[in-house]
């Protein structure tokens, strides 16, 4: 299943927990196995642990942040932060920790690999990741040392195309953050990446012969770039809509080449939106 569930706004304040329940119950109905998480999306860690509870998929979270006192982005901050994922989410062995977009000089810092490769070989994590973009990214998969990589890719946002195909090219799993550009053909950009993505829609000028949401989940999910594609919405049918988009398989190859090409024409200065 191509289809993840992005879990930002499962922790924020417009989801009560029985909304945040339905759209969970939402997601595995129509077959999602991926929820992506993190420590700083509020209660979505312990929301997912109470609602997945025994479930066969894989939670995808992050930190290296937010376990004080322990100082941040060292190896005792991941070692602790995985330690409270753990027990936030219920398991044993968490199936995917990530560094949660630190820049490249702290992730060049060697102890917060160690800690992580520490904590795979203790079997408390299945896999380690970096969540990230740009040259931080290009490190992280250079060095050979990570699992997967969860990075934006989208329409709007195809910058990090190349690396993630030698990420795939090792075998490694990626997982597409933002891949609906926030939705730009709505006009409501709820922060600054969806501001920029609803400019790069208006430059890109691409004459859609199908609905919007159709275009932007069938060119994410189906790009050999990616392995899922980590869905953000607050809405059980809206989430369902692209359930259904994503089953239609692959866009014309013409369409997806126009797409990619709309995006080149904008050379380099579309750096990837964090
Ligand atoms: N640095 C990081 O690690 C990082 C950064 C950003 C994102 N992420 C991950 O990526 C996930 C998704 O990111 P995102 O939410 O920013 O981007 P997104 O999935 O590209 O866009 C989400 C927006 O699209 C709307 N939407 C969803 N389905 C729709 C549909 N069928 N029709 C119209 N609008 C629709 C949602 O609104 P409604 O609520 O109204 O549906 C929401 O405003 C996050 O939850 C998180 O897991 C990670």
């Amino acid at each position: 299943m191509k289809l993840g569930l992005g879990c930002g706004a499962l922790g924020d304040a417009r989801l009560d927990e029985r909304q945040a329940a339905a759209l969970v119950d939402a997601a595995l109905r129509v077959g999602v196995k991926v929820f992506d998480t993190a420590r700083s999306y509020g209660e979505s860690e312990g929301r997912l642990g109470r609602f997945l509870h025994q479930r066969a998929v894989t939670i995808s979270t992050k930190g290296g942040y937010g376990v004080e006192p322990v100082r941040e982005w060292t190896g005792a901050a991941i070692t602790a932060g995985i330690e409270r994922a753990r027990h936030e989410l219920g398991v044993d062995r968490l199936g995917l920790f990530h560094l949660h977009s630190c820049p490249l000089e702290v992730l060049q810092r060697p102890d917060l690999l160690e800690a992580l490769e520490s904590a795979k070989r203790q079997g408390l994590v299945e896999r380690i990741g970096y969540a990230g973009d740009g040259a931080a990214l290009e490190w992280a998969v250079e060095c050979g040392r990570f699992d997967a990589f969860e990075a934006s890719w989208s329409v709007f946002d195809q910058a990090n195309g190349p690396v993630l195909l030698r990420a795939k090219a090792q075998g490694k799993f990626v997982l597409a953050k933002r891949p609906l550009g926030g939705a730009p053909w709505r006009g409501l950009p709820s922060d600054a990446a969806g501001a920029e993505y609803l400019r790069r829609m208006q430059a890109m000028a691409i004459d859609v012969a199908m609905p919007w949401e159709e275009l932007a989940a069938r060119f994410a999910a189906h790009a050999p770039e990616v392995d899922v594609i980590l869905v953000g919405t607050t809405r059980a049918e809206n989430l369902e809509r692209i359930a259904l988009a994503v089953e239609k398989g692959p866009l014309p190859a013409g369409l997806d080449g126009l797409i990619r090409a709309a995006f080149r024409r904008e050379g380099t200065k579309w750096t990837a939106q964090i």
